[in-house]
């Protein structure tokens, strides 16, 4: 049991208090991940932790904690980043000094308009190319930025009584790097990994998301995404 506990993965998620974060740490945590949800306010991520530890089916292994943002940084060697757009940039300075060289940040931040009052069926330019390029830019040394889960909905993922049926595409610039999201994507029942390339090609991943929000308004879903062809 204590080599088991040793051996799990620890995962943090900056803005974990959010829907994303949520969802994504439910899943994990059910998984048999050790989750640590990091917020602006640390008693808020504490307190987002118990709630969430309530609606963890009984026998999970995985564990859900919660504390400050740049706490939870530092205690992980993957860290999730997922805040609405118009926070990524403040949030990355705030984190920065605490993440550790080597570790991997795992973006899943959507530059949607409504960062400046606009539409969420639309995505914003950003000078760097994605939001994920733009983390890159704003990561120490020694942090390596992947993106991916920017297609699957909250909604879906709070959802433990159905499966996520959605392709999750992995891009950063190591394929080592997308690898180490692998385990993750497959350990959520229904999503399947694709390799996404480069980090670059988040510009396209990123864009969908606001197609898949205007298709969730005119059918009144949760829509996802399959690319066929590949085994
Ligand atoms: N929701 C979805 O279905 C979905 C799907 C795909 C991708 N995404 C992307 O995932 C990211 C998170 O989405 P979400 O729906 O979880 O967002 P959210 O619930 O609006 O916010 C997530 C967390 O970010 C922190 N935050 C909010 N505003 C902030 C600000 N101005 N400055 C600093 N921190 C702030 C908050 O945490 P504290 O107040 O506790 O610090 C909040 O709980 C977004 O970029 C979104 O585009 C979302």
């Amino acid at each position: 049991m204590e080599t088991e506990q040793k051996d799990r993965q620890q995962i943090a998620i900056i803005g974990g208090t959010g829907d994303q974060g949520k969802g994504l740490a439910l899943r994990w945590a059910v998984a048999g991940y050790e989750i640590f949800l990091g917020s602006r306010d640390p008693e808020r991520g504490r307190a987002s932790a118990d709630s969430m530890r309530s609606l963890l089916p009984s026998g999970t292994k995985g564990t859900i904690d919660g504390g400050g943002n740049a706490e939870a940084a530092a205690r992980a060697r993957l860290v999730v980043l997922a805040v609405p757009f118009a926070a990524q940039a403040p949030t990355l300075r705030e984190i920065r000094d605490s993440l550790q060289p080597g570790t991997l940040l795992l973006d899943v931040t959507v530059p949607l308009e409504p960062a400046v009052g606009g539409r969420p069926t639309r995505v914003l330019g950003v000078w760097a190319g994605s939001a994920a390029e733009q983390s890159a830019e704003l990561v120490p040394e020694g942090v390596a930025v992947v993106s991916a889960f920017q297609n699957v909905s909250a909604k879906v993922l709070a959802d433990l009584t159905h499966t996520v049926e959605c392709d999750i595409l992995v891009c950063g610039d190591a394929k080592a790097h997308r690898e180490q999201v692998r385990p993750l994507v497959e350990s959520i029942p229904g999503c399947r990994y694709l390799d996404g390339g480069v980090l670059a090609n988040s510009r396209i991943v990123e864009a969908w998301t606001a197609l898949l929000i205007g298709l969730n308004i005119r059918y009144k879903t949760h829509a996802g995404i399959r690319i066929t062809g590949i085994e």
